[in-house]
């Protein structure tokens, strides 16, 4: 077997040392933690709650795009005005308030934080080769992968700039944590591109990587700024990590079934790429024999058109590969929401159940 760029690898498992994987599978279910009118709650109202609070996000995001070289600021300009969620930021922000109290620094490192997720974004856009973010080009495609590799690069460095400034060692700790594991998560996708023989556990640790842990510092960070005990960072810690892992289960599905124009970016991209995800990895595992080798072969050759698309997705839901990773993403929800017990009821923690939802339900 051998991996891309990264010279020969071992056979699966691809791993130097014995794995334990830490959030799977979640934790048993137990009573919802927001009942009764602590539920009722839209995600349309949370957004309009913390409407000021976003608006000061963006106002800092602005700020920190300030680089003498003006190349620099118009393609960071390009990414970060292009309508992304600030899902990461506006967690922060509520896990910063669950103690009661509204502490400075949440915008700031919430705009930091989103720097992370941008770089994160335009790196992942050269190595998936995808044409399409946020409805728009992406940067590669316009400036081309050198120089999208390059302002990611800088987003990174300028966010690092920034938190250092903050003097707050467990912050630092947790975002470069976060970032190394992004990079590595990355790395093991990469390693693991083309290759259905890896199974859900090895999925699973990827998501947890890539995605799961920068939403699990950004809840992390909230916390330690909102003077929550080690307990209550540890439980946000993981409240964040299963979030991170249902979005990403969540964003999966939406890759096979999502209406493209509103979510912005091409369908069908994982499967072009030959990433096998959740709902590939199900419906390989229940194809018969013949589909399955066809299947397989599509993946190497990564030739997909939109009736080949339709056809996938038409067997997906046949075998109810979407409705499986639907279900696992619901389970990390679930699991999620056990770990807010700890906090007393308040609009913010009412609004993080909301968000956690929304996490699974989104349709983009
Ligand atoms: C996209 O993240 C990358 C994933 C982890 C799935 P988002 O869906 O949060 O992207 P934006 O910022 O809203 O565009
Ligand atoms: C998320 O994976 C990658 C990052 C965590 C940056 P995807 O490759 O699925 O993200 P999208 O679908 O391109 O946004
Ligand atoms: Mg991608
Ligand atoms: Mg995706």
């Amino acid at each position: 077997m051998s991996c891309p760029s990264l010279g020969p690898v071992r056979p699966a498992p691809f791993l130097d040392k014995p794995w334990t994987l830490t959030y799977y599978p979640p934790m048993a279910k137990g009573p919802p933690v927001v009942q009764g009118s602590m539920a009722s709650l839209t995600m349309e109202e949370v957004w309009s709650l913390y409407r000021d609070d976003l608006r000061e996000i963006e106002a800092q995001i602005q700020q920190h795009l300030d680089s003498p070289i003006p190349l620099i600021n118009e393609i960071a300009t390009h990414i970060l005005t292009g309508g992304g969620k600030r899902i990461r930021p506006l967690l922060l922000i509520l896990c910063s308030r669950l103690g009661g109290i509204d502490p400075p620094g949440a915008f700031g490192l919430g705009s930091l934080i989103e720097f992370i997720h941008t770089a994160t974004l335009l790196h992942d856009d050269v190595l998936d080769e995808a044409d399409l973010r946020r409805g728009r080009d992406t940067a590669r495609r316009i400036w081309g992968n050198h120089t999208s590799i390059l302002i990611g690069d800088y987003l990174y460095s300028r966010a690092m700039q920034e938190i250092v400034a903050f003097q707050n060692h467990d912050i630092n700790h947790v975002l470069s944590v976060a970032c190394r594991k992004m990079a590595e998560g990355e790395i093991l996708q990469l390693c693991a591109n083309g290759k259905p023989v890896q199974n859900e556990t090895d999925y699973l640790q990827i998501i947890e990587y890539k995605t799961g842990a920068l939403v699990a510092a950004a809840c992390k960070v909230g916390a330690i700024i909102g003077g929550a005990t080690a307990a209550q960072q540890k439980a946000l810690y993981q409240f964040g990590m299963c979030l991170g892992i249902a979005f990403q289960l969540a964003d999966d599905r939406l890759d096979y079934t999502a209406n493209r124009t509103r979510l912005g970016k091409t369908l069908g991209q994982d499967f072009m790429q030959g990433m096998v995800t959740l709902p590939l990895l199900h419906l390989l595992q229940f194809s018969s024999y013949d589909t399955r080798q066809d299947l397989l072969q599509k993946i190497k050759g990564g030739d997909l058109g939109e009736g080949e698309l339709l056809d996938i997705t038409n067997r997906m839901e046949h075998h109810g590969s979407l409705d499986y990773t639907m279900a696992r993403s619901q389970e990390y929800i679930d699991a999620a929401l056990l770990t807010l017990d700890s906090f007393e009821d308040s609009t913010a923690k009412k609004s993080l159940a909301v968000v956690a939802d929304y996490m699974v339900n989104r349709d983009l």
